[in-house]
């Protein structure tokens, strides 16, 4: 690593922006930093010295520091350490989710699986798996697709004799999308409709939607 590769490896405590052009290292600091979280945490800018180190421990511990050694003895040096499961890294797209994942499972071993990495979606559907009950969610949910979303307004509209020429199911999950992007709920959409008629249509449609799928749409 270079000095300011290094110099963001180390830095710990703050928030911390990398802008560097394609190619050039962002992920070799990204990985080298989220080890030296979990390995040394805050050691590094430390000047404690543990009791009963020896010059090979400091040996391993330079060496993983440059980056020629994947592993150092666990607790050496640490000074605060995180727990792997108190780093969330995400990214966009599964490619770089997967090669996020696999170069800090190189460099972590088995501490990388309780790290949160992965791309923003697989990470909060893994989020929403494991804690959603707490926002009324079972764990069994299904995440719906452009084409099951397309499908479920197709099924709503015909149930409730909609015409998909006067309101077109684009319309109304844009309309959707836009009311949860500002948790807006189907009844607060619905009295925010006033008398507009094809806002008030809209609102049935959301709320239908959120109905759970066993007791409305089978076959989804
Ligand atoms: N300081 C360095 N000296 C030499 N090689 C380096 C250095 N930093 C990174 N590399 C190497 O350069 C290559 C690209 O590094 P890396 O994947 O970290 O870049 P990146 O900025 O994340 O790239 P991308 O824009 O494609 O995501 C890798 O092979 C890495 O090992
Ligand atoms: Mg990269």
């Amino acid at each position: 690593m270079n000095d300011m590769q290094f110099s963001a490896v180390t830095r710990v405590n703050g928030p911390l922006l990398i802008l560097a052009g394609a190619g050039s290292g962002k992920t070799t600091v990204l990985v080298n930093r989220i080890a030296n979280l979990v390995k040394f945490g805050n050691g590094y800018h430390s000047s404690m010295v543990p009791e009963g180190i020896t010059p090979e421990q400091i040996a391993a511990g330079e060496a993983f520091l440059n980056g020629e050694a994947d592993f150092v003895p666990n607790g050496c040096f640490a000074v605060s350490p995180v727990h792997p499961w108190q780093i969330l890294a995400i990214t966009f797209t599964n490619k770089a989710a997967g090669e996020l994942k696999e170069r800090i499972a190189a460099r972590l071993g088995e501490d990388a699986n309780d790290l949160w990495a992965g791309t923003f979606h697989s990470v909060c559907g893994k989020i929403l798996r494991r804690y959603g009950d707490r926002l009324g969610y079972t764990s069994h949910f299904t995440i719906y697709d452009t084409d099951d979303q397309r499908r479920l307004m197709k099924q709503i509209m015909k149930e409730i004799g909609e015409d998909e020429k006067i309101l077109p199911h684009k319309s109304v999950l844009s309309a959707i999308s836009r009311a949860k992007d500002q948790l807006i709920t189907p009844q607060e959409y619905n009295a925010s409709a006033a008398d507009y008629r094809q806002k008030k249509d809209r609102a049935v449609v959301y709320g239908l939607s959120e109905t759970p799928v066993g007791s409305r749409c089978d076959g989804f």
